[in-house]
């Protein structure tokens, strides 16, 4: 591998950066999907435009891994990185998070903390760096609407920048970074809530996430976007396509948004599967369905 070039291995220590060669991105992602890696993981923000440099310099192709709960990678070997250790600091309706952080763990971090509005996103995986990216949201509600600063790596202009709020814009599942933006932290303005309150919310999402959706199994949550005012997993299921499989990649039993992992299946197996239906739906309804996941490496 190109990243195990000498010149680059040597500098890792220095910049505070851990090499972890043939790691199993089938064991990184939420789909369970994809070859090794040799991982760069790094500790501190300030070492990413150096180690960049070096690997722009050595021509080592790489690409930014977070939680790797909305992606489908290739079977292949790609140097990639992580971002640091997550930590959550809060002071008042603050909470400054690093985009590492576990989205679930910082929403009950928070809680515990008397600040609410996020519980919506309780049962969705993957870090909060992946679900401000996408601006996630759930039962009514999207991250994108705490969001007061970002503090990020502008890859185009090969720097750390930091942003606020009124600067991005969010979506539908879609935001103004561009798509080699790393996050690094964010800082969000939460609603004061007492525990006790935040916690039937929470109650009540994890309820009706586990009635509709398909949680013990390996997925990358919805596939599809929601065309405007229609619901890409009621027309999918009104074409008969539950369980509708190729290879082991399988249109869920439960939500037919999902598309699940059901043993081994191959990236090509679950992009065989998406086109097929992306087709019946054009063919059955006109309309043209566009990925929420993101596809690496196809
Ligand atoms: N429906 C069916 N069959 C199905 C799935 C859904 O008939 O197999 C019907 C439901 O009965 C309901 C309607 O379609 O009447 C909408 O379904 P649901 O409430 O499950 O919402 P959704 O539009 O399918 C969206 C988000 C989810 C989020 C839920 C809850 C998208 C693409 N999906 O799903 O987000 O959890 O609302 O707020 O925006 C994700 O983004 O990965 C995701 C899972």
């Amino acid at each position: 591998m190109r990243v195990r070039d000498p010149r680059i291995v040597a500098s890792l220590p220095e910049l505070g950066v851990e090499l972890k060669p043939a790691t199993s991105l089938a064991e990184l992602t939420s789909l369970g999907i994809g070859g090794t890696t040799d991982l760069l993981r790094i500790r501190k923000h300030d070492a990413i435009p150096e180690l960049l440099r070096l690997l722009d310099a050595e021509a080592v192709p790489y690409k930014f891994l977070g939680g790797g709960s909305n992606l489908l990678v290739g079977d292949g070997e790609l140097p990639w990185f992580v971002s640091p250790d997550p930590d959550i600091v809060l002071q008042g309706h603050f909470a400054q998070v690093d985009a590492a952080a576990d989205l679930g763990r910082t929403v009950t971090f928070c809680a515990k903390n008397d600040l609410g509005g996020m519980e919506g996103l309780i049962g969705v995986p993957g870090t909060v760096g992946g679900a401000l990216r996408m601006n996630a949201g759930a039962y009514g509600m999207q991250i994108g609407s705490y969001v007061r600063q970002v503090k990020l790596y502008r890859a185009a202009r090969r720097k750390l920048e930091t942003l606020e709020g009124d600067q991005i814009s969010f979506e539908y599942r879609h935001t103004s970074f561009a798509p080699d933006d790393m996050m690094l932290a964010v800082k969000l303005e939460l609603p004061s809530k007492p525990y006790r309150e935040i916690l039937k919310g929470i109650r009540i999402c994890n309820e009706k996430r586990r009635a509709s959706q398909p949680l013990g199994q390996k997925s990358a949550g919805c596939i599809f976007k929601n065309p405007p005012g229609a619901s890409a997993g009621r027309m999918i299921d009104e074409l008969g396509l539950k369980g509708l499989n190729v290879g082991d990649a399988r249109v869920s039993d439960r939500h037919a948004n999902f598309f699940v992992n059901a043993g081994k299946a191959s990236q090509k197996d679950m992009l065989t599967l998406i086109a097929d239906v992306r087709e019946r739906v054009q063919k059955s309804f006109g309309v043209i369905l566009d990925h929420e996941v993101v596809v690496w490496n196809a």
